[in-house]
């Protein structure tokens, strides 16, 4: 065993995580729901949607049979919806192709949606016991903290030679302890702010310790500027009601309810007249929110206006939620937030 993987396996015992609700079971459909939900999340953020989701969609049969509005509700404010949509196109896929049987090879497991190399050797390891290493973003801190790795880890050449790193460290037996304990280190001891060195099992030998790196180890992902997009949404009411719109597949928040948004070009009075038959309406309010995402800020200006009759079919892709339902709808977070401050 490396020096990493010796030292790491003990410290969990006393140290780790070991109540955690998807650490209570075997069962590779828990455990990848769990870990997808953990992609970008924190454990504390995670834990009553894992109790929720697993309590509506118990198996993969019940997954694979829901409609993907109803996934998404039970997904509504994690964020990174597309991972909500790819558990249910794979649950389909699993059903059809494997007779609902969560497939067991790695190889297999990586090639559904939405699975990466991390996630898919987490689930061979909890599930299976087998020796696959995992690299995501506390994991990489703790290897290029250790090894005195000086350049961005997001780098190809980097992230190549952490995958190697992750590798030669595997242990010989104990791979579901041994990768609990690297996530687990690597959320606690080794954090980036404020790295408590002095409690870790790796510091006698942690390049950056002993140099005094932890400040600079990780490097940060070279900065770029932030682009801020625009769009205009208009909120429309009709007594007690609300009209949403389903989101296209390409645009952010793909496939959710959400409220209109019309392009610079569209005037209004002519969308609402070809769309609601009617102009006849009452301007209550407007403003403007900002949306943080990964690669841009969403600048949103909208309008709230006022129906007081309406009686017109609807095309299918639009949908009018009435205001008390609509905390329980699958929106994108900062529309409900915009919609509870009005
Ligand atoms: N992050 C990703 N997978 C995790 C797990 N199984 N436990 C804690 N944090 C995680």
């Amino acid at each position: 065993m490396s020096f990493i993987s010796k030292q790491l396996v003990s410290w969990h015992k006393l140290h780790g995580r070991h109540q955690l609700p998807w650490q209570q079971t075997k069962n590779p459909y828990a455990i990848w729901v769990s870990e997808i939900m953990l992609q970008q999340t924190q454990v504390s953020t995670v834990i009553e949607y894992y109790k929720n989701f697993m309590q509506r969609f118990p198996d993969i049969e019940n997954l694979a049979s829901a409609e993907i509005d109803d996934v998404n509700e039970y997904w509504s404010g994690l964020g990174y919806y597309s991972r909500a949509r790819n558990l249910h196109a794979s649950a389909r896929i699993i059903l059809q192709k494997y007779n609902g049987i969560f497939p067991k090879k790695y190889e297999k497991i990586l090639e559904l949606p939405g699975i990466g190399r991390t996630t898919a050797g987490a689930i061979c390891s909890f599930a299976y016991g087998k020796n696959y290493s995992i690299l995501d973003g506390n994991v990489k801190r703790v290897f290029t903290r250790f090894y005195g790795i000086k350049e961005w880890p997001g780098k190809t050449k980097v992230e190549k030679e952490l995958w190697k790193i992750a590798d030669m460290n595997l242990p010989i037996k104990g791979i579901e302890i041994y990768n609990q304990a690297l996530m687990d280190l690597g959320a606690s001891l080794c954090s980036r702010g404020k790295p408590q060195c002095l409690e870790c099992p790796l510091s006698q030998s942690c390049k950056s310790f002993l140099n005094n790196w932890t400040k600079s180890i990780p490097a940060s992902k070279p900065k770029k500027i932030i682009p801020i997009k625009e769009g205009n949404i208009i909120i429309i009411q009709c007594d007690d009601n609300i009209l949403f719109v389903k989101r296209n597949l390409n645009q952010i928040w793909g496939g959710l309810w959400s409220l209109p948004e019309l392009d610079n070009h569209v005037n209004l009075n002519e969308w609402l007249l070809s769309l609601l038959d009617s102009r006849k309406y009452q301007m209550i309010s407007s403003g403007r929110f900002c949306a943080n995402f990964s690669h841009y800020k969403y600048l949103i200006h909208y309008q709230h206006i006022l129906f007081k009759k309406l009686n017109v079919k609807l095309p299918e892709n639009f949908t009018w939620i009435n205001q008390s339902k609509i905390h329980q709808a699958g929106l994108p977070a900062p529309i409900k937030k915009l919609l509870s401050t009005l």
